[in-house]
């Protein structure tokens, strides 16, 4: 049996986030901090770990501080440099170009319609579903352990 390999991987962000109000005010879930990186951080973290090529933010309307914190911040960028600071901690929010894509969902109407809207991204290829607002902990992470079962088995993983 040939197993395609894992190659991307879905994050929905495009929920409203309602239980953690007033935090989600203005700021997306999945920015939240937990110590010193967003959780959307820790789900990147975790798709790079496992071997993910291509990371699909399917996104909504507030929610472009998960875009800026994935890009580069020119301005901070500039300062820091002209005063000399390190930049290590900016660079693990680098991510290759071309690794990323995003897809609007215009309307939050549900997880699986989220998944739905990234699918001319993921074309006919499996890939993976992480939901940032589940914090994961473990060494290899959840996602690296399953692509590993995922090579041995094929077919779905929940
Ligand atoms: P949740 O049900 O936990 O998110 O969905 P929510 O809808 O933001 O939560 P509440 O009930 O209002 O507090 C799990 C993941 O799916 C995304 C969310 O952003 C979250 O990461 N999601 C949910 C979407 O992308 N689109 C949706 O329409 C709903």
């Amino acid at each position: 049996m040939s197993i395609k390999p894992l190659r991307k991987a879905v994050f929905p962000v495009g929920g409203l986030g309602t239980r953690f109000l007033p935090a989600t005010k203005a700021m997306p879930k999945e920015m939240l901090p937990v110590v010193d990186r967003p959780l959307i951080q820790y789900a990147v973290d975790e798709a790079i770990e496992a071997g993910i090529e291509q990371m699909i933010f399917v996104t909504g309307r507030g929610k472009s501080a998960i875009e800026d914190h994935f890009d580069i911040a020119y301005e901070l960028e500039a300062t820091m440099r002209d005063r000399g600071k390190s930049m290590e901690l900016l660079h693990q929010t680098r991510l290759k170009p071309g690794a990323v894509a995003y897809v609007r969902q215009q309307e939050p109407m549900g997880l699986g319609h989220a998944v739905w809207c990234a699918r001319d991204i993921v074309g006919d290829e499996p890939f993976a579903v992480l939901l940032a607002d589940d914090f994961m902990v473990g060494t290899p992470g959840c996602l690296k352990q399953m692509v590993a079962a995922y090579n041995q088995t094929g077919g779905n993983m929940i």
